[in-house]
């Protein structure tokens, strides 16, 4: 079976006032179905550039992205959004919730930009549920703690049954127990056959995932742990 993601000699680099910054120097990476990929690496590395190519909201300077053999910026940009909202789940370093909808029309949103399976409210109430927040519904994100608009983010990316999550510093906000929570329901989710790619400088969270497989990230280059540049997967 191939493999779901695949990056090759990914390269993105940002205009600087000297020269321009490599977020991202020519990444290969495979990522098979069902891992939990934990990628590790300090504030700068590159860690969310990657993400956002992988998902495809950013375009690389060279190399490609492929989902399940598709390149991502091969297949038009309908087809590419498509994709991302059939297939993605994003959890956003930042929150980013829309500060005048409700927490329900929050996690409901990824939706309206498909099509809205029947009972998606249900679907809502259990996720939100799962994340610890049944009785927020209703709030507005403004009545929400730091940590509890990230479980809203978290919950967010979980409704339109996404088959790959990206996950950017999950636990940012987070104190230890509510840390745990999220990740054993992101383990119960791996289990039940979703891949995970989560970016971190964590270190604490990568040794938590019994079954994680854990690169680094330094300077934009992806390394296995023990320093060896290129990176395969048996
Ligand atoms: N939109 C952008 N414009 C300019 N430079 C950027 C932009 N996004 C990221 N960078 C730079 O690219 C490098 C990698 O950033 P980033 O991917 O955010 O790393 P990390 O998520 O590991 O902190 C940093 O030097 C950052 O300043
Ligand atoms: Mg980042």
């Amino acid at each position: 079976m191939s493999a779901i993601i695949r990056c090759e000699n990914l390269v993105k680099s940002y205009p600087a006032d000297t020269r321009p910054v490599s977020a991202v120097a020519n990444v290969n990476l495979v990522v098979e179905r069902e891992d939990f990929l934990v990628i590790l690496g300090h504030s700068g590395s590159g860690k969310t550039t990657l993400l956002s190519l992988i998902g495809g909201l950013t375009a690389p300077d060279s190399g490609t992205v492929l989902v399940d053999g598709v390149e991502n910026w091969q297949q038009g940009d309908q087809a590419l959004s498509v994709m991302r909202n059939s297939r993605i789940g994003f959890i956003f370093q930042f929150a980013s919730l829309i500060p005048t909808l409700t927490v329900m029309e929050n996690i409901l949103l990824p939706l309206s930009f498909s099509q809205r399976p029947a009972g998606s409210r249900d679907l809502a109430e259990e996720i939100l549920a799962q994340v610890g927040l049944a009785d927020k519904a209703g709030s507005l994100p403004a009545q929400l703690s730091g940590g509890q608009q990230r479980r809203i983010a978290i919950a967010r990316a979980f409704i339109n049954c996404p088959d790959i999550i990206l996950a950017d510093e999950p636990t940012g906000d987070l104190d230890e127990e509510t840390e745990r929570d999220i990740l054993q329901l992101f383990r119960r989710y791996n289990k039940n056959g979703v891949t995970f790619i989560v970016v971190t400088h964590n270190s604490e969270l990568a040794a938590s995932q019994e079954r994680a497989r854990v690169l680094m990230m330094r300077q934009g280059v992806l390394t296995e742990q023990d320093g060896e540049a290129g990176v395969a997967h048996a």
